[in-house]
């Protein structure tokens, strides 16, 4: 079958010349349908780059990107954003929410542009803030919430249209480490019920957390394996 995301030969350089940074080295990778995976990494090695890849807001230098099977490496930027609001879902470090806005307002905000009626759009946000557990906070604007809980806000946005991918990167980097915990556990929760989770960051106990580990250093995969449960290398 073919796998969700399906990377060949990955390039990605910047300022090509005299100071070019090679960010993405010739990377391959797939991830199916379902999995849960880190890419892990110390800072500079490329994970932004190569979330801003997978999540078709840039385009490489060179090589391919098959999401869901489309060849997605060479398209315009109007067919990238097209590809963008269906498939994936986005979960940014600064949780990125409007401070004047209410919790379900913010949620419903993207699905606004997307043209889902106004009926649909309340429905969508009351149950992706009820997976987040935050049903009890739905009015609450986000100077009321804690970090934890506008980070659950913001994951409740990026679930509410249903992607099939949920891309999240250093999603507890702005969090103490009880609502890094609780992140951790609305990500998990949403890989037990079956969707995909790619997360990026370069904490050690959250990649201790997921099933399978991408680690990244100067732009290489430098491992690729599952977590605990066998320890075999992940063939790509
Ligand atoms: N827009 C850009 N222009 C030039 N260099 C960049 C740009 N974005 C990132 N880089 C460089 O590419 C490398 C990888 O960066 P990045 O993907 O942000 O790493 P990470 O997210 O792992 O910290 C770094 O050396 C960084 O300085
Ligand atoms: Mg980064």
């Amino acid at each position: 079958m073919e796998p969700l995301i399906r990377v060949r030969d990955l390039c990605k350089v910047y300022n090509p010349g005299e100071n070019e940074v090679r960010a993405l080295d010739h990377v391959d990778l797939s991830i199916d349908k379902g999995e849960l995976v880190g890419i892990i990494g110390h800072s500079g090695s490329g994970k932004s780059t190569l979330m801003n890849m997978l999540g078709c807001l840039d385009v490489p230098t060179s090589g391919n990107y098959y999401l869901n099977g489309k060849d997605v490496s060479n398209m315009t930027d109007d067919e990238l954003s097209d590809v963008r609001n269906v498939e994936i879902g986005f979960i940014f470090q600064g949780f990125n929410l409007i401070p004047n806005l209410t919790a379900k307002e913010n949620v419903e905000l993207p699905l606004i542009y997307r043209g889902v009626s106004k009926k649909e759009r309340e429905d969508l946000a009351v149950e992706s803030l009820k997976a987040v557990g935050l049903e009890h906070r739905m009015d609450h604007k986000p100077s009321e919430m804690s970090g934890g809980q506008q980070q659950r806000v913001a994951i409740a946005r990026a679930i509410a249209a249903r992607p099939p991918v949920i891309l999240a990167d250093e999603p507890t980097g702005n969090l103490d480490s009880r609502s890094t915990q609780e992140i951790m556990e609305v990500l998990k929760e949403l890989h037990r019920s079956g969707r995909t989770v790619i997360l990026i960051t370069h904490d050690d106990e959250i990649a201790a957390q997921v099933n399978r580990v991408i680690r990244i250093k100067d732009g290489k995969v430098e491992a690729d394996f599952m977590n605990k449960q066998t320890g075999e290398k992940y063939n790509a």
